[in-house]
């Protein structure tokens, strides 16, 4: 029953869309489990480039399984759209599952997402897509489940009883109120498509493990953006973490042993909050220009950091870590020295644990090392063995700081640029 879980270890934007792609040729079926279109997973090989937002990064493959669990939060337009990507590509979506558990986020959740953004003395930088609000309105027990969402009655029943509320809420915010039958001619194609995708995939899942098969697991975001364990308040709305997959799919936790960091060999960050790590200026600068840090899912600019040992302490000590993957190592050549923050000061004191609150952590600095860079290209690089002794120095001097071995190295956006250090990350 080998399992693998796919998780950020910093603040998303990994590469996780680039190695799940990468593992899923050794998988059989490919599960999101938690989040919705925030997330912007990008794939590439050759001359092809992709960017899914909903749809797991196994989705390229139409002979593998393709899951959308229960503890998504899913914009049916939004779904639409990246179905209709893959059928101008010709890509069979006939093995893609929508859970029939998982909530719906409609319109008018986006609106509230501005409007919450807009009102906030502190606002967070959210994606603006209504994640938040959609799991407010599953945890008060006044959401849409995509089962009920396809039942007439039931998906008109809903809409008679929130569209009062969301136009109490918003009041003039809104240019103009919500219709109705509007709302469900609007959502008629997006019900009509999924109807064929829609299943009881904890069923299938568990099926799946009984019979053998190999599944992957593909979190969005990052551990630092975990509702519970990232920089509360600034953070998604759902948990990222390894612990959020038996919950987000219907499966026993035991399933769960297999977890792989996902992480970058420097930090980025979108939107707002702490970032200890964080540096500003001409390394800056070249950091976001050669590593394209834009936001696949906004096109802001990303925050850049050095590499942070801290947080992926953290991050090992919530995930429980059986490999690690450090991507984007390429964007470093040139960079001398390297520098990794191996702790947080704050009032002079070292900390030996991540901070919880928001305003330590705005007042801690960082206490770096320093390391010799390389200056190779290394993006053709095609073994692990053949990397500047500078590059393979680097990072297993991030893999002994945080206690996880190296399961892969990353060299470029392309599928073909990975390099792996383990075989057989489900079992190794
Ligand atoms: P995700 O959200 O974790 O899937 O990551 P994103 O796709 O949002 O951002 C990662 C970006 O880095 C994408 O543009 C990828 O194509 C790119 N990328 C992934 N791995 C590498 C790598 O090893 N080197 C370089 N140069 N780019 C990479
Ligand atoms: P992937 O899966 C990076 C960030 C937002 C904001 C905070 C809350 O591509 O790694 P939200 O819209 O979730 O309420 O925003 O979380 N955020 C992400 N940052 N990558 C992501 O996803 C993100 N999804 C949300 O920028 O700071
Ligand atoms: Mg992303």
């Amino acid at each position: 029953m080998p399992t693998l879980a796919i998780i950020g270890a910093q603040w998303g934007d990994e590469g996780k869309g680039k190695i799940t792609d990468a593992l899923t040729a050794k998988a059989d079926v490919v599960v999101r489990f938690q989040g919705g279109n925030n997330a912007g997973h990008t794939i590439q090989f050759g001359q092809k480039k992709y960017a899914f937002h909903l749809l797991p990064s196994g989705s390229l493959h139409p002979e593998k399984v393709n899951v959308l669990a229960n503890g998504m939060v899913i914009d049916p337009l939004a779904l639409l759209s990246e179905f209709r990507l893959l059928d101008r590509e010709a890509i069979s979506t006939k093995n893609i599952l929508v859970s029939n558990r998982a909530h719906v986020v409609m319109p008018f959740h986006r609106d509230l997402d501005a409007f919450e953004e807009h009102q906030k003395l502190n606002r967070i930088g959210t994606t603006l897509k209504g994640i938040g609000p959609t799991y407010q309105d599953k945890i008060g027990r006044r959401g849409l489940r995509m089962v009920d969402f396809l039942n007439d009655g039931r998906f008109r029943r809903y809409l008679k009883e929130t569209l009062p509320y969301v136009h109490r809420v918003l009041g003039d915010y809104l240019a103009k109120p919500y219709n109705e039958n509007e709302l469900f001619e609007r959502m008629s194609g997006a019900r009509q498509r999924l109807a064929q995708h829609i299943a009881d995939t904890s069923l299938f899942l568990n099926q799946a493990l009984e019979e053998g098969k190999k599944i992957l697991f593909e979190g969005a975001q990052g551990t630092m953006l975990c509702l519970d364990h990232g920089t509360y308040p600034y953070v998604t709305s759902s948990s990222p973490t390894a612990a959020s997959i038996p919950l987000g799919v219907g499966m026993a936790p035991k399933h769960i042993n297999r977890v792989l960091a996902i992480t970058k060999a420097y930090s980025t960050r979108v939107g707002e909050g702490p970032m200890v790590s964080q540096i500003e200026g001409p390394l800056e600068a070249h950091i976001r220009d050669v590593g394209h840090e834009f936001g696949t899912t906004t096109g802001r600019a990303r925050r850049i950091g050095y590499f942070d040992a801290v947080a992926l302490r953290h991050a090992h000590r919530i995930n429980g870590f059986s490999h690690l993957a450090i991507t984007l190592l390429d964007v470093l050549t040139g960079i001398h020295p390297l520098k990794i923050v191996v702790g947080y000061r704050h009032q002079g004191e070292l900390l030996d644990a991540f901070p919880a609150s928001t305003d330590v952590l705005e007042a801690c600095e960082m206490v770096t090392i320093e390391l010799p860079g390389f200056d190779e290209d290394i993006s053709k690089v095609t073994t692990y063995e053949a990397l500047p002794e500078n590059a393979k120095a680097y990072v297993e001097k991030i893999s002994a700081l945080s206690n996880i071995p190296l399961g892969i190295v990353s060299v470029g956006p392309d599928r073909a640029q990975t390099l792996y250090l383990e075989d057989n990350l489900f079992e190794g």
